[in-house]
């Protein structure tokens, strides 16, 4: 009997918002294998806010092409190998790369392809999270850029995203004050009562932004974490310390603007806090990710490590809680369970 396919599209460019109307459901027939391909049953999606950017026409960078109208959306994912051409991809494998939003993907061991050695003592979904892309970008970033000392303030914006929630307590096992910035109270209560953070900015609330960040960083900040870009940013390299070191992981808030990101300001205070700014791809890593996986699994299994993921169920729901990640409805790390 032929296997059935649900996927999820991307049916038209998305207007300044993302919503759900900008996604599609579709069922085909499963194609089959040819070469050395190999055919993967998702376990699991990861939601990645960065992808938001290569939904737009013409985004298209050195990184990725902008993403084709009518075709699945792309999307790190997490499966079984269930039949194969491929003597590198058995069946029974468990592996991860980047595919798209589908039940079943065919690969060639391409596109940050890999096979999963999963440790017994971890649960498997975490290879998607601390284990995986968001663990890797908050462990580089923050060991290879921000170079954390004892008692260094560190603060992070979209502090109780995927990547947010790791970096912030990897921050603080390396001796960093942290500081998590995100929208809403109850967002920020959870940040210090479940994941630690000494000390949280509501960049939502009445209060401004700018004089919040100058109530917890007085002295400036020594590590900033930035995963939002544009006037977030620009505000942040208004309040550094000396010799700082900004992390420039993501701008979330560039990623529904068209025509182009909005320029940042105060990088004069770059020259005179004599401070470095530097920007980085998680995937630049590869040959070192036994390093981070070594030492977060470590976290994971001492229990020093809350590793909170934000679940939807099945396909379908997979272009929602995409939407309803960028609006910040999310604590912690979005997956899709299929
Ligand atoms: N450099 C790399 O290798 C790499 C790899 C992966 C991801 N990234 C980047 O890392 C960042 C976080 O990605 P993620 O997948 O972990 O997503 P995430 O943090 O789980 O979700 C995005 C969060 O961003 C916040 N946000 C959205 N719009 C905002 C705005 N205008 N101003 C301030 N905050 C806003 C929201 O939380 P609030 O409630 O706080 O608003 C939302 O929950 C993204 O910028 C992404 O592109 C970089």
């Amino acid at each position: 009997m032929t296997q059935m396919n649900t996927r999820v599209l991307l049916a038209r460019r998305p207007a300044e918002h993302l919503v759900a109307a900008d996604f599609a459901v579709d069922t085909q027939p499963l194609r089959s294998l040819q070469g050395s391909e190999f055919l993967i049953k998702n376990l699991y999606l990861s939601l990645d806010a960065g992808f938001r950017q290569w939904m737009n026409e013409g985004s298209g960078d050195n990184y990725l092409e902008s993403m084709p109208l009518g075709e699945p959306v792309q999307s790190i994912v997490m499966g079984t190998v269930v039949e194969s051409l491929n003597d590198q991809y058995p069946v029974g494998s468990i592996v991860m790369g980047r595919t798209s939003w589908e039940q079943y993907s065919i690969a060639d061991g391409s596109d940050l392809m890999s096979i999963l050695e999963p440790d017994p003592g971890v649960e498997l979904h975490e290879y998607l999270c601390s284990l995986g892309p968001s663990g890797m970008t908050a462990y580089f970033g923050i060991m290879d850029i921000g170079q954390p000392k004892q008692g260094d303030l560190f603060v992070i914006n979209a502090a109780a995203g995927g990547i947010g929630c790791i970096a912030g307590q990897i921050a603080k096992a390396e001796g960093c004050t942290t500081v998590g910035i995100a929208g809403g109270q109850a967002k920020c209560q959870w940040l210090q009562n479940t994941l630690g953070y000494d000390q949280v900015i509501d960049y939502k609330s009445a209060e401004p932004f700018e004089q919040q960040l100058q109530k917890v960083a007085p002295e400036g900040m020594d590590i900033v974490y930035d995963n939002v870009g544009g006037p977030m940013l620009t505000t942040m390299l208004g309040q550094l310390a000396e010799n700082s070191r900004i992390i420039l992981c993501g701008a979330v808030s560039q990623y529904e603007r068209d025509g182009g990101h909005e320029a940042v300001g105060n990088m004069w205070e770059l020259i005179t806090k004599r401070a470095r700014a530097e920007g980085f791809m998680f995937s630049d890593h590869v040959d070192r990710y036994p390093e981070a996986i070594d030492y977060i699994t470590g976290m994971l299994k001492s229990g020093s490590l809350v590793s909170p993921v934000n679940w939807s169920e099945g396909i379908e729901s997979t272009g929602q809680a995409f939407v309803d990640m960028l609006a910040g409805n999310n604590l912690g790390k979005c997956l899709i369970q299929l």
